[in-house]
């Protein structure tokens, strides 16, 4: 089939006002915008200034009137609890207007911040939408994450009210949410003034008098409300990611460009439409969440699926065949690590010959570099397009994809194709000059980035611009090296900073050296990513004890992967380390990460000209023997 991409790329650059404008004809807005573009206070761009709109009505309340009130909107697929539930449009927008009943009762109201923390649960998406149909703006945190961060999270963005349920399940554990809860807000400065708590059958949370109330109650007694019309630069959400330190940074979205987004990659990326199925196999408190599980299907008026369990043990490694073939799923999307997973139990997918695959058109993979492997394990068994594509929390939707939509390109393996309307990509070099095809350098933007996009990180212009526009004046860093080859495709090949991605999670290097800084024996440290079979990349730490300590590694290291577990949490998945004497480091004192890195890993490396002593690989290679690097030898 022949691809429209090159044209509707083209088109998207040339005349983006009209672009835009065409496809947000689609929503419904309350007023009609001003101008499509403004770009009067650079480098904060805005889109569709002027306009109104409401999120949750533009989800939930315009299909019930076009139509769709009783075609399935949510289905919620548990394995762990043994649980298949679906609420239809009408259902849903029902339990949505309810509970945003409920939450104005307890005074929130447009512009209010609202932290979710919560489980893969119904309820999780109810929240959110609820937050969006009375303007206020929600925060989610992500389950896995320590007391601590989530504590960092409540002190910037200062909610109003938390929402949270007494447990998660993890395979077959139950995990109390409530204690982690309790402990964060206990950390932060910032009190909320109530936390609202879903009861979950599995294990109950005893609640807090005066603070804590029982989301069964608070919604019984509540009045169904209307959406609230609100300006489409208005905050839909924040979502914190990792940044270079252990400071998170607050992505800030928009109402009206997020929609029109959104509502544009369903059909033209995705390839799904009105009434189809689309399962995003990710969590609520990731991106990936927030768009293609909560909002850009519900915009689209198809069906999304919200699953509670995991690609394998819940219970074996047909899981995901299991859900596409009993929901009838036309599109899935998951990180890869899910499917390298998924390989290594069922290396060669007899799962998969189970089940009736016949409704799955097409697999979208997102979140790390697609290894070939993966991808052609993948496609060779599913016998449908494998679609490596690329986006970060900032971007909100993908950045480089290949379009179902618009009629696929060739596949590439290891490349996630071209840029998608409004991106105008680029490769630079260290003095911002264009990298020659096939070089690698720094992947870029140029401005303004297409509506959709991070307006800003919250309460914190200075670290946008910081972050992301000071390196290149003009263009957006994202903060990953790649290149182009010849036909145009790119190739995401690894961060340029501290970052590292850890079964698709996003973590930030640093911040867990500043944790293993924090302990009392250690003088310094470093935590490098090492290659992973499965998650793609782990934590491993090198430390130097403080002179006089005479405890080893065998007390100290139990004690460090504790400590990373209660501040940031279970996901960084920071299982080892060793103590070794000195850190490798370059005569002007820079810490060879790099270099310890390719020892961990087992790859070829020249020992660097500027080391101060390069005695020291030797001892950090035997050290690193002792916990069984490097895997491959
Ligand atoms: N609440 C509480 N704890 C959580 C949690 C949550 N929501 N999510 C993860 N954890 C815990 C896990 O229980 C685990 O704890 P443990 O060290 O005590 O075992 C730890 O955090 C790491 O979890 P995870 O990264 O999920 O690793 P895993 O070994 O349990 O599973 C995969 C590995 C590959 C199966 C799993 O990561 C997966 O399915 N990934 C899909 C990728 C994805 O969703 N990416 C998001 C972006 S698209
Ligand atoms: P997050 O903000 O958690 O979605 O993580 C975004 C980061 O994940 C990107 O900056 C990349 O480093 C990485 N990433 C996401 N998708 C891809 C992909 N398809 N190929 C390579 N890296 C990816």
């Amino acid at each position: 089939m022949s691809s429209a991409y090159e044209a509707v790329y083209a088109r998207s650059l040339k005349e983006p006002e009209r672009f835009w404008a065409d496809a947000a004809e689609a929503l419904h807005w309350d007023r009609r915008w001003d101008r499509v573009f403004d770009d009067s206070r650079k480098p904060y761009y805005r889109w569709f200034v002027g306009g109104t709109l409401n999120t949750c009505y533009n989800a939930l309340d315009l299909h019930i009137e076009r139509g769709r009130g009783k075609q399935p909107a949510l289905i919620y697929d548990s394995p762990v609890t043994g649980t298949v539930r679906a609420y239809t449009y009408r259902e849903l927008r029902d339990e949505v207007a309810q509970f945003a009943g409920a939450l104005r009762n307890l005074g929130v109201e447009k512009g209010d911040r609202v932290l979710i923390y919560m489980p893969m649960v119904p309820e999780a998406a109810i929240a959110m939408l609820a937050c969006a149909r009375l303007g206020a703006v929600h925060s989610v945190v992500f389950g896995g994450f320590a007391p601590k961060e989530t504590a960092s999270r409540i002190d910037d963005a200062r909610p109003k009210l938390i929402l949270s349920a007494s447990c998660g399940i993890e395979v077959n554990r139950v995990i109390p949410y409530k204690p982690l809860l309790d402990q964060a807000i206990e950390l932060a400065r910032h009190k909320p003034d109530r936390c609202v708590i879903l009861q979950r059958p599995q294990q109950k949370a005893p609640l807090i008098r005066g603070r804590d109330l029982d989301w069964q109650d608070v919604q019984a007694g509540a009045a169904p409300v209307d959406c609230v019309p609100v300006a489409a630069t208005d905050p839909l959400y924040i979502l914190y990611t990792s940044g270079t330190t252990g400071i998170p940074k607050g992505v800030v979205r928009d109402n009206g460009g997020h929609a029109v987004a959104s509502h544009w990659s369903m059909e033209n990326i995705y390839g799904i439409g009105a009434g189809e199925i689309m399962w995003t196999a990710s969590d609520i408190g990731w991106q990936v969440g927030h768009s293609y599980i909560v909002y850009a299907p519900l915009l689209k008026g198809a069906t999304s699926l919200l699953y509670e369990g995991k690609p394998i043990g819940t219970p074996d490694a047909g899981a995901f065949w299991r859900v596409i073939s009993q929901h009838r799923v036309n599109v899935f999307f998951t990180a890869p690590t899910a499917f390298r997973a998924i390989k290594k139990e069922d290396p060669r997918g007899e799962h998969i010959g189970r089940y009736d695959l016949s409704r799955f058109r097409a697999l979208f993979l997102a979140g790390e570099r697609s290894d070939p492997d993966t991808l052609q394990w993948a496609q060779t068994r599913l016998g449908v397009p494998v679609i490596d594509h690329y986006w970060q929390t900032e971007t909100g939707w993908p950045v480089l994809a290949n379009c179902v939509g618009l009629g696929l390109l060739p596949i590439k393996p290891g490349s996630p194709a071209k840029p998608m309307p409004g991106w105008d990509l680029h490769i630079l070099d260290e003095n911002g000059h264009e990298s020659p095809r096939g070089q690698i350098g720094n992947i870029v933007a140029r401005l303004p980035m297409p509506p959709g996009a991070l307006t800003t990180l919250w309460n914190n212009d200075s670290g946008f611009e910081k972050s992301y526009l000071s390196h290149y004046p003009g263009y957006y860093l994202a903060g990953d090296a790649g290149y182009q080859d010849e036909d145009g495709y790119f190739y995401v090949m690894s961060r340029i900073d501290d970052i590292i991605n850890v079964a698709g999670h996003r973590l930030s290097t640093g911040g867990m050296e500043e944790v293993l800084a924090g302990h009392p024996d250690v003088a310094e440290c470093a935590v490098v990513g090492v290659a992973d079979e499965v998650k793609g990349a782990i934590p491993v730490g090198f430390v130097v004890t403080k002179a006089g300590v005479t405890r080893g590694a065998a007390d100290i290291v139990p004690e460090l992967v504790e400590r990373v577990r209660q501040t940031i949490g279970p996901v960084a998945a920071f299982k080892t380390a060793v103590v070794i004497k000195r850190l490798p480091k370059t005569r002007s004192g820079k810490i060879l990460r790099g270099t310890m890195k390719k020892i961990a890993d087992g790859t070829e490396f020249a020992v660097p000209a500027t080391i101060d002593d390069p005695a020291i690989l030797d001892e950090i290679a035997e050290a690193l023997k002792t916990i069984g690097y490097p895997k491959n030898r």
